[in-house]
Parts: structure tokens; C-alpha cells; sequence
């Protein structure tokens, strides 16, 4: 008697058709709810004998399952049908679409590009994953040198545990691009590239494990150390107005002799001393160098016929100073309240 009822039900519920959704709630209530068929039959089931329970249990589980399923097939089949209508209102006005805003890192980037670009420069952009031979040995970094400690980064592959220049890693500067180029180019070479580099730093307000770079690489016959500071005078009044001063303190880089950090008189304060510059009127932006003979000579460049300059700076470090941003994690944390405020900016 029981096993005929469920036999019946069965057939009934793999045939169920509704119209819309409140059809179909109406059939879940009618054999899912608590007050359902199918809890019914649960009365039943208390009178079926022993030997039978189990057989009819079985039945019972299978009906609630095909109901389960067979409402959620009409769920899914009225959800599609709404998704294909056609009654969609193409007059209606698409307003009010959110309006991005151009990155604060993007539109330094693009006055930099702007600004080289009209003293001859061209763009060349090399890999973010690249190989120790090019961030490193090719710019004259030793195996064993301690300069190489100054630029920890993320290594992807040690394919040698003996020989750190096979190494693949995530570049910590753009400096390797300097070698992709000249390697494959002959002098005059007169280029910028911008991109993304990364360090193994813990984040703070102050360093980040990745930021933005832009190296300048001038190559060619009779390049001075005097075109260089020209140059970069040049890029510092157009970049933070023509009152600008810049200074060249002496330094060392692997792949520049002589080398020289630059400072610009801090545009906060005007060169009177503030938290920024740290009381010193100057904020260091950029390494700037005569490239190293080694380097042109490891990428094929004569360097007895050619000379050349090379810098590069921090494109966090500029937006900083330009915008007065305190937090290098800002750049990164997409909070749109942050980056409307650049929306007038470009
Ligand atoms: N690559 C250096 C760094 O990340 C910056 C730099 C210094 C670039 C001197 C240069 C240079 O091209 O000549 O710290």
C-alpha cells in the first residue's frame, strides 16, 4: 500500500511543471516542507513492518531526492528563461557609471616618458621575471660581490646551487634592461624604461616588496658625464618646477664608474629643512652613472669608441614628493577614496 503511494509520487514529481517562481515554491511547499507529502508518508512509515523498513526507507529517500531535484531543475530552467528575455529596455540610460581614475604611479610614469621623451629618449621595456646574467652579472656584479645584498629579491628557480648566475628571479631593478638592449643593439642607444621591480622587504609606510622604476641608458661616440648632469637638471625643473636645484653626491653601483646619487632641493619645503628632507633641504630621487666599460664590453659594445650615461629612479619616490603621499601602501591598497583624489591630476 505504502510502496504503491511513493511508487506514485515518484511519477508525479518527475513530471512536475510550474509556471514561475511562485509555482515553484508552491511545489516545494506542497512535498518538501514540513507539513509536505513526503513528510506524510513518514507516519506511514512507523506502521511498515521490520522486514520491510528498509526497502521502504529506501524508497522514500530516493522520492525526496528526484523532488529536490526536480524543483531545483525548475528553479534553474525559470532562472534561464528570465536571463534570455527579451523584454530588455535599450533606452534606458546606462548613467551613472563610476568613472575610474588613471593611477597616481601611471600618471608620474607618463610625465617622466613625457618629459625624456623630449630630449630623444625612446621606450624599451624589458621582463619582470628575468635571469641573474642580466640584472646582475652583465651590469658587473661579482658572483661573491656584496653589492648583490643591497638588491634581495624573489628567486623562481635556483637551477645550480653553485652558480648564483643561472639563477631565474623577479628583477629588482630596471638596470637589467640596459643589457637586454645593448645586446641586441648598436650604439647610438638612447632609451627609457619604465616598469615594475621587486625586493624582498618587509611592507611598512616606507618599502614595499614591489614598486616602480625608470632607467634612462644614453650610449653612444663622446657621451660626458656633463650630458648626464644636463640631462637630469633638465628632467628636475621640468619635473618640480624651473626653481629646482639638484646636487650629485658620490656613490658607488656595480655598473656605473664614477656613480653619483642625485638630490633635489626638497620641493616641500624649498630647501629650508622639513620632516620630509629630514631637516637637510635635499631629498635624494635617482642613481645616476658613467656606465661602466665592463658593462658595454659584456653585451658587445666597443668600449674603447663608446661611452655612456645611465640613471635610475623610483617612480614611488617622485609621486611622493610631487603629491605629498606619506604612505607607500596607499599605491596599492585600491581604496578608490585615495585614488579619486587624482582624478584632476592628468
Ligand atoms: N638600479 C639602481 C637601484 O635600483 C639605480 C641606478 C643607479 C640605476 C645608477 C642606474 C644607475 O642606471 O646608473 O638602486
Amino acid at each position: 500500500m505504502l510502496l504503491e503511494k511513493i511508487e506514485s509520487l515518484l511519477k508525479e514529481v518527475s513530471t512536475l511543471t510550474a509556471a514561475n517562481a511562485e509555482e515553484i515554491e508552491q511545489l516545494r511547499l506542497k512535498y518538501l516542507s514540513k507539513k509536505g507529502e513526503i513528510n506524510a508518508l513518514m507516519a506511514d512509515f512507523r506502521n511498515v513492518a521490520a522486514d520491510q523498513k528498509k526497502t521502504v526507507g529506501m524508497k522514500i529517500n530516493e522520492l525526496k531526492q528526484s523532488a529536490i531535484e526536480r524543483i531545483n531543475q525548475l528553479k534553474e530552467e525559470a532562472q534561464n528563461a528570465e536571463s534570455h528575455s527579451d523584454d530588455i529596455d535599450l533606452t534606458r540610460s546606462a548613467y551613472p557609471i563610476g568613472l575610474g581614475t588613471r593611477h597616481p604611479i601611471s600618471i608620474v610614469t607618463n610625465e617622466i616618458i613625457d618629459i625624456f621623451s623630449r630630449m630623444g629618449f625612446t621606450l624599451y621595456q624589458g621582463p619582470e621575471i628575468d635571469d641573474d646574467k642580466h640584472v646582475f652579472t652583465m651590469l658587473n656584479f661579482a658572483a661573491d660581490h656584496p653589492a648583490r645584498d643591497m638588491q634581495d629579491t624573489f628567486f623562481i628557480e635556483r637551477s645550480d646551487p653553485n652558480d648564483v648566475t643561472k639563477n631565474v628571479l623577479l628583477r629588482s631593478h630596471t638596470s637589467g634592461d640596459e643589457a637586454h638592449y645593448m645586446e641586441t643593439h648598436e650604439p647610438p642607444i638612447r632609451i627609457l624604461c619604465p616598469g615594475r621591480v621587486y625586493r624582498n622587504e618587509a611592507i611598512s609606510a616606507r618599502a614595499h616588496c614591489f614598486f616602480h622604476q625608470v632607467e634612462g641608458l644614453y650610449v653612444d661616440k663622446n657621451v660626458s658625464f656633463t650630458d648626464l648632469k644636463q640631462v637630469l637638471l633638465t628632467f628636475a625643473r621640468e619635473m618640480f618646477g624651473p626653481d629646482t636645484k639638484i646636487r650629485l653626491r658620490p656613490s658607488y653601483f656595480p655598473f656605473t664608474e664614477p656613480s653619483a646619487e642625485m638630490d633635489i632641493s626638497c620641493n616641500i619645503c624649498g630647501g629650508e629643512g622639513c620632516g620630509f628632507c629630514k631637516h637637510t633641504g635635499w631629498v635624494e630621487i635617482l642613481g645616476c652613472g658613467m656606465v661602466d666599460p665592463h658593462d658595454l664590453a659584456a653585451c658587445g659594445i666597443d668600449p674603447d669608441v663608446y661611452t655612456g650615461y645611465a640613471f635610475g629612479m623610483g617612480v614611488e619616490r617622485i609621486t611622493n614628493l610631487k603629491y605629498r603621499v606619506n604612505d607607500l601602501r596607499l599605491f596599492s591598497e585600491n581604496d578608490t577614496r585615495f585614488l579619486r583624489e587624482f582624478e584632476s591630476a592628468y
